[in-house]
């Protein structure tokens, strides 16, 4: 059978990761985490003291470091220079970074690149913010993931992170390039009120329809 992409795109801390997780699971799918990829370029960037506002010298990194994608098992890998920055890229300060790293164009060229490279060899449920609208605006299957801001809020103090959601989500909807929309052809799924049970359940009903 041909290899195909699932998109789910949504903001943070909409459950997103979760379902996407879960789905995997119950379909026998590679996810993939877009997002820890932008994560990963911003750890580098870091690590090198360039300032992330400073778009010349983080497009000029680009060129020096080698980046790899992968997957083991259902799990994909990112690996920098040879190093998977692991929890890393959860840190407050990459939290803070990341929006500034992912509105510079190059960056983006690059990594969308690497996530159209999946479909070579496997296929995909990947989730991030342009999945459905730029990397793989032709699949049928897209999905918005979406919950009330309270609901949001509530579920990232539970997870323990800092992390200032709602500039990062303003941020990521507002930039020039590539932002975070509800793509052509996806469904809303409102997670506020569902299990992630139902959440799933829910999700395979949408793309039941799409597909
Ligand atoms: O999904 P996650 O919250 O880990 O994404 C971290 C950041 O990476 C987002 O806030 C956004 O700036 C960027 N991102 C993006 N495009 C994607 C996935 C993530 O710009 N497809």
């Amino acid at each position: 059978t041909p290899r195909f992409a699932i998109a789910i795109d949504g903001p943070a801390a909409s459950g997103k990761s979760t379902l996407a997780r879960r789905l995997a699971q119950r379909l026998g799918l590679v996810m993939v985490n877009s997002g820890a990829m932008y994560r990963a370029v911003t750890w580098k960037a870091l690590q090198e003291n360039i300032d992330p506002a400073d778009s010349a010298a983080v497009v000029a990194m680009l060129d020096r470091i080698s980046i790899h994608c992968g997957e083991t098992g259902m799990t994909s890998t990112i690996t920098i220079d040879g190093v998977d920055p692991g929890d890393e890229l959860r840190a407050e300060a990459i939290n803070s970074n990341v929006s500034a790293i992912s509105a510079i164009p190059e960056v983006r060229t690059l990594l969308v690149d690497l996530q159209r490279n999946y479909l070579d060899h496997t296929s995909v449920i990947m989730e991030g913010r342009d999945i459905g609208s730029v990397v793989f605006p032709d699949t049928p299957f897209k999905i918005y993931v979406d919950a009330d801001e309270a609901v949001r809020s509530a579920r990232r103090s539970h997870v323990g992170e800092v992390d200032s959601v709602a500039k990062r989500d303003a941020a990521d909807s507002e930039r020039k390039h590539a932002p975070l929309v509800v793509a052509e052809g996806a469904v809303v799924l409102d997670t506020s009120h569902h299990t992630i049970e139902s959440g799933v359940d829910a999700a395979i009903e949408i793309l039941k329809q799409q597909g």
